[in-house]
């Protein structure tokens, strides 16, 4: 998978180096370039933004600087080309050196690239979406600042690009920087080989409409707390179902709307129903 963003603050996506990233960055299953998009200016200021039309606060972001770099960066030409790939931040085990500015145009899957926009208004963030772009060939994310980008770069851009809006919440941020770090780690994580344990995300919270119940390790009891007595039962039917339950009590407190989501595709059995039955309505609480 190849990802590239365009910002007017590259240095916000360092953390992308990091971590779980750096090491598919690493392993050569991810390849990520990051573009200035001061470099799509023309004039001394290097202007990304100007006053909105019918007035009101704030600044809008330019089409005639956004609308040429987004066809550089899908095509590889221009200023993209000087684009270097982000290295990892992992200091062992380093591949082979990438060649700066190879030209990345094309998508293996004739598809082109999808064109990600994060911005409050767009469609909330979830794990299915995440799953869909894990197979992707290259994301290309648009961050915008201030009030926006001029809604004419978008307009245009799909009439030669997949373009998804995406919100990863409520709330307000001041750009779509930390929404890129965000979706790009709930993403690339589902890559295949990226995780060691394929298994392990198999069992995330959401995966199965439910969220993840609670995890326990070494040791057995610690400050008077016990690990519940039927993970050490050896009956794996048995913890299979103390864990839906544990998920099931889980998600009725802190996501209810969940539940009725999944009552209303079928996703919830006899026993599942007898059990919320059961707690409905008392304390939300680990014992078995
Ligand atoms: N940019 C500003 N706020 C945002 C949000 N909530 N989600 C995605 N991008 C944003």
């Amino acid at each position: 998978m190849r990802i590239d963003v365009v910002t007017i603050f590259p240095e916000y996506l360092e953390p992308l180096r990091h971590a779980l990233l750096g090491k598919a960055i690493e392993r050569n299953i991810l390849q990520v370039g990051v573009h200035n998009l001061r470099s799509w200016t023309h004039d001394v200021h290097q202007a990304v933004d100007d006053s909105p039309y019918g007035g009101g606060p704030g600044m809008v972001m330019k089409p005639e600087v956004w609308g040429p770099a987004l066809d550089d960066v899908a095509a590889g030409t221009g200023p993209a080309v000087e684009a270097v790939d982000l290295t990892s931040a992992i200091p062992h085990r380093m591949g082979p050196p990438k060649t700066p500015g190879a030209a990345h145009g094309g998508a293996v899957n004739g598809a082109g690239p999808l064109i990600l926009v994060p911005t409050p208004a767009g469609r909330p963030f979830t794990q299915d979406m995440a799953q869909r772009w894990s197979e992707e060939e290259r994301l290309i994310f648009a961050c915008g600042r201030y009030e926006g980008i001029d809604e004419r770069v978008i307009e245009d851009a799909r009439k030669r690009y997949r373009v998804e809006e995406v919100s990863i919440g409520d709330y307000v941020l001041i750009g779509g920087e930390v929404a890129v770090l965000v979706i790009a780690e709930a993403v690339v994580r589902l890559v295949p080989g990226v995780l060691g344990n394929q298994a392990s995300h198999q069992e995330d919270s959401f995966q199965d409409g439910l969220l993840e119940g609670p995890s326990y390790t070494k040791p057995r009891s610690w400050r008077g707390l016990d690990v519940p007595e039927v993970l050490f039962s050896g009956n794996h039917a048995k913890v299979a179902r103390w864990r839906r339950e544990q998920s099931l009590r889980r998600t009725l407190a802190n996501r209810p709307e969940l539940i009725e989501n999944l009552r209303q595709q079928g996703g919830l059995g006899a026993d599942d129903e007898d059990f919320l039955k059961g707690i409905q309505g008392g304390p939300a609480s680990n014992e078995n």
